[in-house]
């Protein structure tokens, strides 16, 4: 079975531990290759891509919120933010407005000056998809975006994630959390590796 996200749609991805949700989302992202079946991006096959291309795909039209995707230890967070962005080819005029907007909507911006070290896990996890979702990505993809919070920061979370899809974001995220799945417009369940609704 196979699984379509539309700009302005956003997909929450369940099923039990080890069902294959972080690799559904990796491969989605363009992090890793898929080892079966076709996986288009922006309408374009990514089997006929090199390692290259998937790479620069990746940088300017994903947002990654994956633990995997740290921040940088030596930076700020607002430098963590800019940085990503001037990656992403964002212009350098707009860099602040969006990286303000974004640390806003996830309740972090008091956070800017501070380093990742000196974050919370749960901040952290705020400070790693406003980074994301300033770069405005085609795809955003976070997995377990709410593992480490609260409800009442778990919801801040669930609204700027599906709230992106209003600029015509497409997101994808998995989450353990039923409260958080039912923010998205659809939900799909995962068994064994396979799409099962
Ligand atoms: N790098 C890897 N190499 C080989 N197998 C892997 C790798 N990463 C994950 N797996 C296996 O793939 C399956 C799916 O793992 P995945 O991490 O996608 O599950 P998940 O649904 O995200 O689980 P959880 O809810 O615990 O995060 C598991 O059987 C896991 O052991
Ligand atoms: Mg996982």
């Amino acid at each position: 079975m196979s699984l379509e996200v539309r700009p302005g749609e956003s997909v929450a991805v369940l099923g039990p531990s080890g069902s294959g949700k972080s690799t559904l989302l990796a491969v989605a992202a363009l992090v890793e290759p898929a080892t079966a079946g076709e996986v288009r991006f922006m309408g374009a096959s990514v089997a006929g891509m090199s390692e290259a291309q998937r790479a620069a795909r990746r940088l300017r039209h994903a947002g990654l919120a994956f633990d995997s995707e740290p921040l940088l230890d030596v930076l700020t967070v607002a430098e963590n933010v800019d940085l990503l962005l001037a990656a992403a080819e964002v212009p350098a005029a707009e860099r602040a407005r969006r990286r303000e907007e974004a640390l806003a909507a996830l309740e972090v911006a008091h956070l800017a000056g501070r380093l990742p070290h000196e974050l919370s896990a749960g901040q952290r996890q705020r400070v790693a998809i406003a980074r994301a979702l300033a770069k405005r990505p085609t795809l955003m993809v976070a997995d377990e975006p709410t593992a480490h919070l609260d409800s009442r920061a778990a919801e801040t979370v669930a609204l700027a994630l599906c709230g992106a899809t209003l600029g015509g974001c497409a997101v994808l995220f998995a989450t353990h959390d039923p409260k958080v799945a039912r923010c998205a417009t659809r939900q799909v369940q995962l068994a064994d590796g396979r799409v099962r609704s």
